[in-house]
C-alpha cells in the first residue's frame, strides 16, 4: 500500500501489515533519533495542527515529532481564536489551511469530522480524535508500547477498563487488537459497555471476549490492564455522569491480586482511575506510552509526507 498522501482516519482503514509497518518504521526512527539527535527527513515541510478540543499529549507529541523530523509546525490549540468563531465551516477552514501546509492533524468533537476533512483536502489528514469515534494514532502508540514490553502482542490477555461506550481510544484499540491473537476482557459499568456493533464485529473476527463490570474478579487473569477516563464531556446529562463517576480505582491493594508481570496502561489524562501510588510500581506503563507518542507520530508524518 502506498503511504505517500494517505489519510489516517480510522484504524479500520489499515491492515495488519500496515500496522506492523508503522510500528517497524517507528522503531527505526527511535533508534536513529537516539544516535543522531535531530533528523532532517521533513525539512521544508509544514504540519498544521488543528485542535477543536483540549489536548496535551497528542498535540504536543505531533509537534515534537515534526520538529524532530526537521519540519515546522503551524496551528491552533483551540478554535476560540480562529474564524470558526465567526461561523466559518470546517470545510472552508480545511480548504484554507491546506494552502499553508503539507499535512494536517485534526482533533474535533464531532464523529466523522476527520473523514470530512480528508475528503475536502488534497494533502494528508491525520485524525487526532473525532468525538467518541476513533483515535487511531493513540492505538498505534499503544500497540508499539505493548510490543516493546512483551515482545509480541499475540497470546496476551488484555483488559479494557472504564468508559467503553464513549472512549474513542478503546474503540480504535479493540478493533486493532482483532488482528492479533488476544483475549479481551471488557470491564465497565453496565451503562458504559462497549457498543454492541463493535463487540459483535470482534467476535466475528475470532476474538475471545469476556464482558463484566467486576474488575476484581478478572484482574488476576490479565497481562495488560488498559484503564480509561470516564468521558464526562460526552454525557448528554451530568446526572448520568455522576452515577458512574469514580466507578473504578486501580491502586496497590487491587494490584496485589494481579500477576507480577501485569502492565497498567492509560492513554491519559487520568482523573481518579489510577491512584498515583501505582506510578512508582513495576506495573505502571502509562508514561512509557507518552514516550512512544513521538516515534510513532514521526513515522506517521514521515510516511504520509512521503519523505522516509
Ligand atoms: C484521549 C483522548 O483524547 O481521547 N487522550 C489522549 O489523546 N491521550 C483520552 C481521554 O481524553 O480520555
Amino acid at each position: 500500500m502506498e503511504w505517500k498522501n494517505r489519510d489516517v482516519i480510522s484504524i479500520r482503514d489499515f491492515s495488519r501489515e500496515d500496522i506492523d509497518f508503522v510500528l517497524e518504521t517507528a522503531g527505526r526512527l527511535e533508534r536513529e533519533l537516539a544516535e543522531k539527535g535531530a533528523l532532517r527527513y521533513a525539512e521544508g515541510k509544514i504540519l498544521a495542527t488543528l485542535f477543536f478540543e483540549p489536548s496535551t499529549r497528542t498535540r504536543l507529541s505531533f509537534e515534537s515529532a515534526m520538529h524532530r523530523l526537521g519540519g515546522s509546525v503551524i496551528g491552533f490549540a483551540s478554535a476560540a481564536s480562529t474564524s470558526v468563531r465567526k461561523g466559518e465551516s470546517l470545510r472552508d477552514t480545511i480548504k484554507t489551511v491546506e494552502q499553508y501546509s503539507d499535512v494536517i492533524v485534526l482533533r474535533h468533537p464531532k464523529e466523522g469530522a476527520a473523514r470530512l476533512a480528508a475528503e475536502v483536502a488534497e494533502i494528508p489528514v491525520i485524525n487526532a480524535g473525532d468525538g467518541s469515534n476513533q483515535h487511531p494514532t493513540q492505538t498505534l502508540l499503544d500497540l508499539y508500547t505493548i510490543k516493546r514490553v512483551f515482545g509480541s502482542i499475540d497470546g496476551l490477555k488484555i483488559g479494557l477498563l472504564g468508559d467503553l461506550k464513549y472512549g474513542r481510544t478503546v474503540h480504535s484499540l479493540s478493533e486493532a487488537l482483532a488482528f492479533y491473537d488476544v483475549e479481551l476482557y471488557l470491564i465497565s459499568p453496565e451503562m458504559l459497555k462497549m457498543p454492541k456493533h463493535i463487540v459483535e464485529e470482534l467476535r466475528e473476527k475470532g476474538v475471545r471476549i469476556h464482558e463484566t463490570s467486576n474488575l476484581e474478579s478478572v484482574i488476576g487473569e490479565l497481562d495488560v490492564l488498559y484503564a480509561t477516563r470516564i468521558q464526562r464531556e460526552r454525557f448528554p446529562d451530568e446526572q448520568e455522569y455522576l452515577k458512574v463517576k469514580g466507578s473504578y480505582v486501580v491502586d496497590c491493594r487491587l494490584l496485589e491480586k494481579a500477576k507480577e508481570t501485569l502492565k497498567v496502561m492509560h492513554p491519559l489524562p487520568r482523573v481518579d482511575e489510577i491512584h498515583p501510588e501505582v506510578d512508582g510500581t513495576k506495573h505502571a506503563l502509562y508514561f512509557r506510552q507518552v514516550f512512544s507518542g513521538v516515534p510513532v507520530r514521526m513515522a506517521l508524518l514521515g510516511l504520509t509526507l512521503g519523505v522516509l
